[in-house]
C-alpha cells in the first residue's frame, strides 16, 4: 500500500493549476445515461473515483474511454440496470445512476450504500423523491429497486438539503411527464454545473443555485459536450497549504467565487488573498490567528474543508471552535492530528482546537479523503517527517497531489 512521506517546514512558493471538480464530474458522467449517443466531457480530473464511475457506466453497457482530462461515454445502448455492491461500497456517488437509469429505462437496482467513515449517510431523500414521482421503490437483499414506466413531475421538499439527492432527482425529472419542483434543494456549484450540463442536452431547468429548482420534463435529451468547473475543494486545500507554511503561491484555473466562505475565513486568520477571474494569490501569515467555523450547506463553510482548516487551526495563535453540522462523524482526523502534537478536544459536534506553535512529524493514517488532506497539510508545517498511510483515500479526490505540492517546493514523496 502506498504511503506519502513529507519533510515539513518548507514555505510553499510558485504556481499550481487546479483540476476539474470531482464532485461535478461524477454527476455529469451519470447524466450521460440520459442522452443516447456519444457524450464528451472535458476538464475531468484523473482520479480513482472517476474511473470507478467509468467502470460502473461500462458495466451498464456504455462505452467508456478516458484520456488527458477527457471522458467519452457512449450511451446508445443501456444493457444493465444494476449498480452492484462492489461499486457502491468503493464509491457512494455510484448512487447517482439511480435517477437517470429509472428515467431512461424505467427501472434501476442500486446497492444500498452502508454507513461510511464520516457518517451514516442514508439515501432516504433520493428514494422519497422518486416515489413522489411515481416510482415503486422496494428494498430487497441490500438493493433498492426503483420502477416506473414513466416518471411524473412532482413537488418534492427536502428536509435537509442534499447534494447528490438534488442531483439524482434533477436528472430523473428531466425526462418526467410535467413539472417537478425541488424545494430546499442544495445550492452547491456542482449542482449548478450539472444543471448547465443537462440544459446543454436540451433539458428545461430553472433556478439551479437557489433552493427552489423547477424542471419541466422533455421527451428526449441529446448527448452532452461539456466542460467541468474547477475543483473548489482542491483550491481550498492549496489555500490552507500555503497559509500553514507561511508561503506565497498563485493558484491558477480556479473559480474564486465558489470559495467565498473559505476565503473570508482565511483572511480573518491573517492570510492575504487576492482574487482575479480564474486566479488566486495567497500569502500565508507568520502564524495564523484562530477563527471559529461552523460547516453549513453552500454558500456556508464547506464540510469538505473542515479537516484542512482544523490542521491550520492546530498551529494558530489562540483557540478555535470548529463545529461540524453536516456529517455526524467527521472528526476522524482529530486522533491523527493529536499524534502530531495538536491539542484538540471533541464534544458532540464541536472540536475545540488550542493552537500550538509547532506540530511534530509522526506516522499517521488516512481515514477518508478530506481527513487525509488535513494530514498532508499538517505534515507540511510539522517539524520532521510525517508518513501518511492508506493514501488511496487521497488518490480518490486529489490529482497528482505529490507532483503539485512538489512543484511548490514541498518535500513530499510517495513510497510504494
Ligand atoms: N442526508 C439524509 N438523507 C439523504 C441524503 C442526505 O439524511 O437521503 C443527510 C446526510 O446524511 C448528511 C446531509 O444530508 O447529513 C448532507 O448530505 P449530502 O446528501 O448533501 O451529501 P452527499 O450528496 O452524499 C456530497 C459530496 C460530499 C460532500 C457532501 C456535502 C459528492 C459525490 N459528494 O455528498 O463530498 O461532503 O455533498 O457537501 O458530491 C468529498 O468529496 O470528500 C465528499 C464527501
Amino acid at each position: 500500500m502506498d504511503k506519502l512521506e513529507i519533510e515539513g517546514g518548507v514555505r510553499l512558493s510558485g504556481e499550481v493549476s487546479i483540476s476539474g471538480a470531482k464532485n461535478a464530474a461524477l454527476p455529469v458522467m451519470a447524466a450521460s445515461i440520459l442522452g443516447p449517443g456519444e457524450n464528451l466531457i472535458s476538464n475531468v480530473p484523473q482520479l480513482r473515483d472517476i474511473s470507478t464511475m467509468g467502470k460502473l457506466l461500462a458495466h451498464l453497457g456504455m462505452g467508456y474511454h478516458q484520456e488527458k482530462g477527457k471522458v467519452i461515454l457512449q450511451s446508445k445502448n443501456i444493457k444493465a440496470i444494476e449498480a452492484p455492491y462492489d461499486y457502491v461500497k468503493t464509491m457512494r456517488a455510484s448512487v447517482l445512476v439511480l435517477g437517470p437509469l429509472v428515467a431512461r429505462t424505467g427501472e434501476a437496482r442500486v446497492s444500498l450504500p452502508g454507513g461510511c467513515a464520516i457518517g451514516a449517510r442514508p439515501i432516504n431523500l433520493h428514494t422519497m423523491g422518486l416515489e413522489k414521482m411515481g416510482a415503486k421503490i422496494t428494498l430487497s437483499r441490500g438493493y433498492i429497486r426503483a420502477k416506473a414506466k414513466k416518471l411524473r413531475g412532482a413537488t418534492i421538499y427536502f428536509d435537509i438539503p442534499t447534494v447528490t439527492g438534488t442531483e439524482n432527482l434533477m436528472m430523473a425529472a428531466t425526462l418526467a411527464e410535467g413539472q417537478t419542483i425541488l424545494e430546499n434543494a442544495a445550492c452547491e456549484p456542482e449542482v449548478v454545473d450539472l444543471a448547465n450540463a443537462l440544459i446543454s442536452m436540451g433539458a428545461d431547468i430553472q433556478g439551479a443555485g437557489t433552493s427552489n429548482i423547477r424542471i419541466n420534463g422533455v421527451s428526449k435529451l441529446k448527448p452532452l459536450k461539456y466542460r467541468i468547473i474547477p475543483d473548489r475543494i482542491e483550491t481550498g486545500t492549496f489555500i490552507t497549504a500555503a497559509a500553514i507554511t507561511g508561503g506565497e503561491i498563485k493558484i491558477r484555473n480556479c473559480s474564486p467565487t465558489h470559495n467565498e466562505a473559505l476565503i473570508n475565513k482565511m483572511r480573518e486568520t491573517g492570510t492575504e488573498i487576492s482574487a482575479k477571474k480564474n486566479t488566486l494569490v495567497v500569502r500565508g501569515p507568520e502564524r495564523p490567528s484562530s477563527e471559529d467555523i461552523k460547516t453549513m450547506p453552500y454558500p456556508g463553510f464547506p464540510t469538505d474543508m473542515q479537516a484542512q482548516f482544523m490542521a491550520l487551526m492546530a498551529v494558530a495563535d489562540g483557540t478555535s471552535m470548529i463545529t461540524e453540522n453536516i456529517f455526524e462523524n467527521r472528526f476522524m482526523h482529530v486522533a491523527e492530528l493529536r499524534r502530531m502534537g495538536a491539542d484538540i478536544r471533541v464534544e458532540g459536534p464541536t472540536a475545540t482546537v488550542k493552537g500550538t506553535k509547532t506540530l511534530k512529524g509522526a506516522p499517521v493514517m488516512a481515514t477518508d479523503l478530506r481527513a487525509s488532506a488535513s494530514l498532508v497539510i499538517a505534515g507540511l508545517a510539522a517539524q520532521g517527517t510525517t508518513v501518511i498511510d492508506r493514501v488511496y483515500h487521497i488518490d480518490r479526490g486529489y490529482q497528482c497531489i505529490e507532483e503539485k505540492l512538489g512543484g511548490l517546493g514541498a518535500r513530499i514523496r510517495r513510497v510504494r
